[in-house]
């Protein structure tokens, strides 16, 4: 009886212990179960960024929201937590970007470009650390996180140029003693919605020249990568601040679709600049113009490279390489379509399945990985139905095809040859690393499918004879905004306008002439003579 007691209390003791030690393990755990608490993860907080992070900024920080948890893709754990803003938090945060811009739009363009040009510099002391964040907390591989500001530090040199260029025209006017010209102004209260892929340099471009022509922003960055846009801005609100002008110019709210929808319904936003999926910017146009606002839209692409059989194929596997598997495949611009020339269509696929197989994978912000994370579970899910819909269509999959089985969202980069030109699949753009390589027999053939999907962002040509360069650059040849020719769909420079046709939107960011899109332009006819004679030499009533 007695030894039955003491076995029992032994047990029970034994289960005190190893539920003691699994709590105190537990504590442990959770204790430091945010990676910015770990010393790995330290240098987060050189970035300002801390466990509890707010997520509203309009010249002082708060957020009433839901309180969110950033995940690092590459091992599926909580970064740090953000508390969102509410739709009174953006309703809030308009009427204090709006009295900013009472003092902003006073200041000439070239002190803008001033302050642009501090805010790059700024970046440029923390690029490293950026990059680094950008890396954990989108997936991308380093080299590709510290590209992504460089694009922003870029685009600030580009604007600061800008504010003392950008100018109106003065036109022959047709009556005596008038003068004809054109006057830019900034339209006022611009709002930026970006997508997760590239959380600082499309909010770069937006930004950098919205404020150059004397705009305000409210920015909502993706809500998984809130992180990035509370860095960014922080690094924003430290140049406005150190030069005694309201940070609310740049305002930040991050948050869910309520926030998205009410920027879309508020007139108080003179354009809205959306990055994302066709379908939802689809729902973001219409809803904008039903309001008669001004609307910017980067949506989807199914971007092909067309591959002729006098092409360099060094540079074709190189390039196709770095558009297909770079970023895993979830650039707007990645090459979702190789068009090969059947002369070449076997030496292509075959020399990029050696490619493929040497891409080392792994922790993105490692040294020498060039292979990361798929964002999120829900970029797991779109690339297991789209291998299955490919099988499904007749597909083939010659490279990759499986999740691999490691912590976070890691799936194969994927070649699929066999496929109609036409299949469903092939014309849908899955963002995932999934390239689909078609056999074509001419050049106005692989035209023809360059252009046959609904998207229309980038295309490119590898060829050496200068006849099919102009003729794919021509009226005839691609029907995208980005027309390249012997380089990759992706990486586009930002001294060009960037975006696309059909259903990527229409709209353009960042270089060349994508200024106009910020501002309103006035036809002014000012008589300064003594006279008023009507246009057209109409009389009326002389
Ligand atoms: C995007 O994928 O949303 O051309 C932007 C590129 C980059 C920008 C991509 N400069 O690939």
């Amino acid at each position: 009886m007695i030894s039955t007691c003491m076995a029992t209390i032994l047990r029970v003791t034994r289960q005190a212990l190893v539920i003691r030690s699994s709590l105190s393990q537990y504590r442990r755990l959770s204790s430091s179960s945010m990676l910015i608490e770990q010393e790995k993860y330290s240098w987060l907080k050189q970035l300002g960024l801390s466990t509890e992070n707010k997520g509203v900024f309009n010249g002082e920080w708060g957020g009433r929201g839901e309180v969110v948890s950033s995940m690092c893709p590459s091992n599926g754990e909580t970064i740090a937590k953000l508390t969102q803003g509410s739709v009174e938090d953006y309703r809030d945060t308009v009427q204090k970007a709006k009295a900013a811009w009472d003092i902003w739009a006073d200041v000439p363009a070239p002190k803008r470009g001033e302050i642009v040009r501090q805010i790059g510099h700024a970046l440029r002391e923390k690029v490293d650390l950026l990059g680094a964040l950008v890396s954990l907390e989108m997936g991308k591989i380093k080299p590709e996180g510290v590209g992504e500001v460089q694009e922003y530090i870029d685009v600030c040199d580009y604007a600061v140029g800008l504010s003392r260029m950008f100018a109106g025209r003065v036109l022959p006017s047709e009556r005596p003693g008038h003068a004809l010209l054109e006057q830019w102004n900034p339209l006022g209260l611009v709002g930026i919605i970006t997508a997760f892929n590239f959380p600082v340099a499309v909010y770069g471009w937006n930004s950098s020249i919205a404020l150059t022509c004397g705009n305000v922003c409210i920015w909502k960055g993706a809500p998984t990568t809130p992180l990035v846009s509370v860095a960014i801005t922080k690094i924003i609100q430290s140049v406005f601040e150190a030069n005694n002008l309201p940070a609310a110019i740049c305002s930040l709210v991050q948050g869910g679709t309520d926030v998205g929808q009410a920027m879309a319904t508020d007139t108080n936003i003179n354009l809205l600049s959306f990055t994302g999926s066709t379908p939802v910017g689809n729902v973001v146009g219409t809803t904008v113009q039903q309001r008669f606002g001004k609307v910017l839209l980067e949506l989807g692409g199914n971007n092909a490279i067309i591959v002729l059989d006098d092409a360099d194929l060094d540079m074709v596997v190189r390039s196709a390489l770095f558009a297909c598997v770079g970023t895993a495949g979830q650039r707007c611009t990645t090459t979702r379509r190789l068009i090969l020339h059947e002369s070449v269509h076997d030496e292509v696929v075959s020399r990029l399945k050696k490619a493929y197989s040497q891409v080392p994978m792994g922790d993105p912000l490692d040294d020498g990985v060039l292979y990361g994370p798929m964002h999120s579970q829900q970029g797991v899910d779109l690339y297991n139905k789209a291998i299955e819909d490919a099988k499904a269509q007749g597909g083939k999959v010659e490279y990759g095809g499986k999740v691999v089985d490691r912590p976070g969202y890691y799936v194969e980069p994927t070649i699929v040859t066999g496929l109609p030109h036409d299949a469903e699949v092939v014309h849908r753009e899955t963002f995932a690393p999934i390239v689909y390589a078609l056999k074509t027999k001419s050049m106005e053939e692989a035209i023809a499918w360059n252009n046959e999907v609904k998207q229309g962002l980038s295309s490119s040509i590898f060829t050496g004879n200068l006849g099919n360069v102009f003729k794919w650059i021509g009226p005839k040849g691609s029907d995208c905004g980005i027309v390249n020719v012997n380089i990759p769909t992706s990486g586009a420079e930002i001294g060009g306008a960037f975006g696309g046709e059909k259903h990527t939107g229409g709209g353009r960011e960042s270089g060349s002439d994508a200024w106009k899109q910020y501002m309103r332009r006035a036809t002014c006819t000012i008589n300064y003579g003594k006279e008023l004679p009507l246009a057209q030499g109409i009389k009326f009533g002389e």
